[in-house]
């Protein structure tokens, strides 16, 4: 009897010891907002916001926001230096009769352009503003980047003189829409002219062939000497497409697509690249959102996979076929006859510009490329990712909103490719999160965009743990990975 209460004892003892550290190493606290708030900046007139860029290509920090006929630019503490209109300064010409002009692209084009390229409105007509002060003086440039659905955009930078400027723009566009544009990927240049009233001109140079079925695309991610686009059309969700500044043909016709998988997540939402060449993509349910890390090697091995499907039949590791949602033009005849191999796919034609030698043309991959997850079962469905980098340590932010919250979730992610989540922060924001995010690495500052707010948020306090002080620092998997790094360093 004695025994048996000792036991009884004991087990509830060895219970709460074990609850205890299982919160402090793999639970994840809720964080307080007010430990890391710096900044917020929202119209107050509930203007909604749709694009963000940080640059200091002018000399000086800005931050960027084009919001619903308007531009804001402020300093990076959020402090709003300049507000304009982006509608025409005559309203009878207005595209709609709201006259309400979205957002659809906000670059910086650099030197030697070193001008804010803003493009929105219905048609997507195109505005050239200068960086130091965003005031409206040379209007529109004689083009429409965008003239349907919501779009994306990349800008690159060539490496070889003359540096080139090219704007890459991808555009949802619904099938069903007699007045539809076909191609829905097309790269532009921008050129400087002497003419100063206009100085810059935008010149379609190239696009991909017309679409069959309705395209989204969701986020444009530059890395390197390529374009990456997460893509969603027919019944996937998990594209990865794939444009490389090199691809010189007509139709951009090594553009090329594959598959990302994150579990049962079905649908790809945002993605970010960071300076290790790891991807990291925020998937969703629809209700939650995952996080799942890839090598870029990996991606990069089955763009070459999927390109020589569409050449060799008789080698096992290629398999490609047509990408699903466009027309003709399509070239995926994979023979056994030819005399490619794998290893002359990969060499010559990934970013291959001959048109003659074009072995294929829009190849989509067949098979989806699984990926490590780090974290699960985060609040919402719309996100943005961005990663922290310091010393060794790596933390993945991704930001999820559900209808109701706006959710910061870090998470520590190890280099065996799994990941810890440790904190999340409610961010009491209204408005859902768009995929725009910039990082601070020195100052260690998170700046994220929703539809109605931006927030500068500090990633790190680790002053607020003076009381918790056994729950950090415990070991690599304990607390805050960086205030475990200040304790290591006694910083
Ligand atoms: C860190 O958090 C504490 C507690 O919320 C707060 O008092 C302090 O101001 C924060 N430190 C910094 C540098 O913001
Ligand atoms: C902008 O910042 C980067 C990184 O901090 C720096 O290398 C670069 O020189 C800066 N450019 C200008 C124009 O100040
Ligand atoms: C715009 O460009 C088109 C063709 O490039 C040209 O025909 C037209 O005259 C231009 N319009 C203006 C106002 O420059
Ligand atoms: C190999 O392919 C090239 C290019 O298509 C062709 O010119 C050459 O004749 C082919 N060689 C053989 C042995 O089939
Ligand atoms: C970071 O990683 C490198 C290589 O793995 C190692 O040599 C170095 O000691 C690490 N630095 C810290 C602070 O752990
Ligand atoms: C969402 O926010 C409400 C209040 O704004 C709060 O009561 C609720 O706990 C939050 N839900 C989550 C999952 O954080």
């Amino acid at each position: 009897m004695a025994g048996e209460l000792k036991w009884r004892y004991c087990s509830s003892v060895l219970v709460i010891v074990m609850v205890l550290l299982v919160k402090c190493i793999y639970g994840s606290r809720d964080g307080q907002l007010s430990a890391y708030l710096r900044e917020v900046f929202l119209d107050e007139s509930g203007i909604a916001l749709n694009q963000m860029v940080v640059s200091n290509e002018s000399g000086t920090d800005y931050v960027y926001i084009g919001g619903v006929s308007t531009l804001y630019q402020l300093d990076l503490n959020l402090a709003l230096l300049q507000q304009e209109s982006t509608v025409p300064s005559d309203q009878t010409s207005c595209e709609n009769t709201e006259c309400l002009y979205e957002t659809k692209i906000l670059e910086v084009a650099p030197a030697p352009i070193g001008k804010l390229v803003q493009c929105g409105g219905p048609e997507g007509k195109c505005e050239i503003r200068n960086l130091m002060t965003i005031a409206r003086e040379f209007g529109y440039v004689n083009i429409s980047l965008v003239n349907e659905g919501m779009s994306v955009a990349v800008l690159e930078i060539t490496e070889s003189q003359p540096l080139e400027i090219f704007i890459y723009v991808a555009t949802s566009i619904d099938s069903n829409n007699p007045g539809r544009v076909h191609s829905p990927i097309t790269q532009f240049e921008v050129i400087q002219q002497l003419n100063i009233l206009v100085p810059i001109r935008i010149e379609n140079i190239r696009e991909i062939a017309a679409i069959d079925s309705t395209v989204e695309y969701i986020q444009a991610i530059p890395w390197t000497i390529y374009n990456f686009f997460i893509v969603h059309s027919g019944s996937e969700h998990r594209r990865l497409g794939r444009l490389c500044s090199e691809n010189l043909q007509d139709g951009l016709n090594a553009y090329s697509e594959i598959i990302l998988s994150c579990q049962s997540y079905s649908i790809l939402q945002s993605a970010y690249i960071d300076s290790n060449d790891v991807l990291y993509g925020v998937f969703t349910d629809g209700t939650h959102s995952a996080l799942c890390s890839y090598a870029m090697t990996d991606i990069q091995e089955r763009f070459v996979d999927t390109t020589c499907g569409c050449v060799i039949s008789d080698d096992p590791s290629c398999s490609g076929t047509a990408i699903s949602y466009l027309t003709t033009d399509a070239i995926c005849s994979p023979s056994p006859n030819t005399n490619q191999s794998r290893e002359s796919i990969e060499a010559n034609y990934q970013c291959g510009d001959d048109e003659q030698m074009l072995l294929f043309s829009y190849a989509q991959a067949t098979s989806s490329l699984e990926g490590n997850l780090l974290g699960e079962a985060l609040p919402g469905e719309d996100s943005s990712i961005i990663t922290l980098q310091k010393e060794n340590t790596t933390v993945a932010l991704v930001t999820t909103s559900s209808t109701s919250n706006t959710t910061l979730s870090k998470i520590h992610v190890f280099p065996d490719h799994t990941g810890r989540l440790y904190e999340t922060v409610n961010l009491e924001v209204i408005g859902s999160v768009l995929t725009d995010v910039y990082i601070n690495q020195e100052t260690e500052e998170l700046f994220t965009l929703t539809t109605k707010e931006v927030l500068k948020l500090a990633v790190v306090n680790c002053s607020q743990y003076k009381t918790f002080a056994g729950c950090i620092g415990l070991n690599h998997d304990g607390g805050d990975p960086f205030c475990g790094w200040c304790t290591l360093e006694q910083r």
